[in-house]
């Protein structure tokens, strides 16, 4: 017989066992719970706080089952409760606190150093929930790229709602791919305040990493048919050029755009439609005429380019790089020329 000569069915024979065993193992965690549910699982059971307010202590069987959690015992993350002698005596602030970095060592440690552990003091309950985690790519999840309007929304209701209004967050609620959510420009567990250089949304960072991730990503521009110009072009202007050699007083991307409520530039409110431009460039340049604001911002030097502008300045530009190319040249030319006459004067003659 084939298995006889092969002894390699031993080893999944060994695996299948250890995983009946530690089914049995959460099978026995499982049955743990029912101790806790037997007060816990009474949909009626409150107690009032130190306002005097009525506080639930209800939780759900089946809410606890179908999250990400629902292998865990209760006493996975409430450690500090062994049983329910607290029924009686009430329960210590300190036990009631969940540890979930015992078992999220990773994300805790990130999280120890943004500005939501650090200033605002906030747990991981607050964006996460408690009984219903649920697995990231579900979109019923309270961190899924689009719920994140409503749960950052809890504590940041005017960005969000900048947002939710913008050219981004349309696209974003509507489904399609490609658009940003709070976490792609401010990052997830790493938060820092908009001020600290590390913070990925540092001025110094916004028109470096911030924007360009996606608007001069070839892939993403492609998609949605507009360009990889913006970009390009900021960098060769009178602002990407200072902003690049670090004036901190230079426009960045969202110097003109801003930030939660960017929208296009045939949209009235945009900070970029044509009747507001004035408004927008006057915050650095006070004395701006209605011309001044008149011409086009991104704009590239190139004979393929899209207007008349376009192709003369880079008609221009390249007559200007053949005129150096030949001066350069040809005064190279000559020194060269007039090296070798001279080494070869200088042979000696026999
Ligand atoms: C005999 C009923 C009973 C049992 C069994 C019981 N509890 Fe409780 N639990 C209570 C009552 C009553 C309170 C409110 C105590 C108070 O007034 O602070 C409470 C409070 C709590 C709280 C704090 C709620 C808050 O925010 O103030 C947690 C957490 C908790 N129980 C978890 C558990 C866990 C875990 C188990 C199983 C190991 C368990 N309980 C078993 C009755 C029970
Ligand atoms: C994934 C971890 C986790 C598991 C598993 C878990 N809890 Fe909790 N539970 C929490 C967190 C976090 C809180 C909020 C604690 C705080 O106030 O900071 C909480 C709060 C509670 C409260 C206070 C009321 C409330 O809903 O906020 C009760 C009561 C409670 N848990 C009981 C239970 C019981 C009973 C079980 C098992 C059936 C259980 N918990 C399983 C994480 C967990
Ligand atoms: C400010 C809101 C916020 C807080 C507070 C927060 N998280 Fe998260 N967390 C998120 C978001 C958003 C995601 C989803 C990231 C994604 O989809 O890529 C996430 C993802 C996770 C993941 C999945 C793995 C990963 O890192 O991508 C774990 C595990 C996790 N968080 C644990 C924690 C723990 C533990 C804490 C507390 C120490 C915590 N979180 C605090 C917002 C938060
Ligand atoms: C006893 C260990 C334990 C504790 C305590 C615990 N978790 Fe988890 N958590 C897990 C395990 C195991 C998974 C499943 C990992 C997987 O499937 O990739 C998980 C999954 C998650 C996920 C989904 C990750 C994903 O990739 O979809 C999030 C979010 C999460 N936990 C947050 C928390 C938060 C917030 C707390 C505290 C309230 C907490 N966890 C407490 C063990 C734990
Ligand atoms: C396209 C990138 C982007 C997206 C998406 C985004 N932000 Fe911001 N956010 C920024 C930038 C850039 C700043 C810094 C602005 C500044 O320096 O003036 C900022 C600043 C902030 C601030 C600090 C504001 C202040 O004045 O103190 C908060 C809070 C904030 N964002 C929350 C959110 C929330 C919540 C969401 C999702 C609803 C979100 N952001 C989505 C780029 C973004
Ligand atoms: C429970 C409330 C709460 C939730 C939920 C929350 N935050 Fe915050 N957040 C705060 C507080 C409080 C501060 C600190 C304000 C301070 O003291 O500077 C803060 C600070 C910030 C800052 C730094 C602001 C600055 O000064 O530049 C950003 C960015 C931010 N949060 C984004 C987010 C995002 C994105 C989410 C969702 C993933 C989120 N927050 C969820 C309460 C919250
Ligand atoms: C995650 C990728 C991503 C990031 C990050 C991002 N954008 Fe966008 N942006 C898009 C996509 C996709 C669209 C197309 C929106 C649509 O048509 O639905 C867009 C549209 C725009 C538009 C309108 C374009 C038009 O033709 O109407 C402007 C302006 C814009 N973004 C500026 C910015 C600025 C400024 C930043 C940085 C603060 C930024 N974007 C960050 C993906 C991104
Ligand atoms: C000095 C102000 C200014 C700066 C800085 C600036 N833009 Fe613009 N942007 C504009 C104006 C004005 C328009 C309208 C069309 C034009 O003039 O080209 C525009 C158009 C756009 C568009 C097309 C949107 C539309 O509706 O036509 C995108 C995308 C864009 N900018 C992204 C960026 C990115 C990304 C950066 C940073 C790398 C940036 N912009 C920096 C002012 C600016
Ligand atoms: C955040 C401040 C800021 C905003 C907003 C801003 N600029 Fe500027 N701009 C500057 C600074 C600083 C310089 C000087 C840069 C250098 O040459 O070192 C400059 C230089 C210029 C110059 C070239 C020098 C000059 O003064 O003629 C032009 C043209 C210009 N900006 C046009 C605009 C237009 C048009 C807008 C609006 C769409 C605008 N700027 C918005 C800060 C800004």
């Amino acid at each position: 017989m084939i298995w006889r000569k092969n002894k390699n069915w031993m080893l999944p024979l060994g695996i299948l066992s250890l995983l009946f065993l530690y089914g049995m193992m959460g099978e026995t965690a499982r049955g743990d719970n029912s101790k806790c549910l037997s007060c816990h699982g009474n949909e009626n059971l409150t107690k009032k706080d130190a306002r005097g307010n009525k506080i639930s202590l209800f939780v759900s069987e089946e809410g606890l089952k179908k999250s990400i959690h629902g292998e865990n015992a209760c006493t996975d993350c409430h450690t500090r409760i062994p049983d329910e002698s607290h029924a009686k005596t009430g329960i210590k602030d300190a036990d009631r606190k969940v540890d979930c970095g015992a078992c999220h060592e990773e994300s805790e440690k990130l999280f120890k150093t943004s500005v939501h552990s650090l200033k605002a003091e906030i747990a991981c309950k607050e964006c996460h929930g408690t009984h219903s985690i649920k697995p990231l790519s579900d979109p019923k999840s309270a961190t899924f790229q689009t719920n994140l309007l409503q749960t950052c929304g809890e504590c940041h209701s005017e960005e969000s709602k900048q947002f939710a209004e913008s050219v981004h967050g349309v696209g974003l609620t509507r489904g399609r791919p490609n658009h940003p959510t709070c976490t792609t420009c401010h990052g997830t567990h790493g938060i820092r305040p908009r001020s600290d250089p590390e913070s990925a949304v540092h001025e110094r960072k916004i028109a470096i990493t911030t924007c360009p991730q996606c608007h001069a990503a070839e892939r993403i521009t492609r998609e949605y048919r507009f360009t990889t110009k913006p970009v390009k072009s900021y960098y060769d202007s009178f602002h990407g050029l200072s902003y690049r050699g670090g004036d901190t007083f230079s426009a960045n991307c969202a110097s003109c755009h801003g930030v939660h409520d960017i929208r296009s530039s045939s949209d009235p409110k945009s900070m970029i439609h044509k009747d507001r431009l004035q408004k927008t460039c006057g915050v650095c340049h006070p004395k701006a005429s209605v011309n001044f604001s008149k011409g086009k911002i991104h704009t590239l030097a190139d004979i393929r380019g899209v207007d008349f502008g376009e192709k003369a300045v880079g008609w221009v530009r390249i007559v200007y790089i053949i005129l150096i190319v030949a001066v350069i040249g040809g005064l190279s030319f000559f020194n060269f020329t007039d090296w070798l006459r001279k080494t070869i004067e200088r042979r000696p003659k026999d």
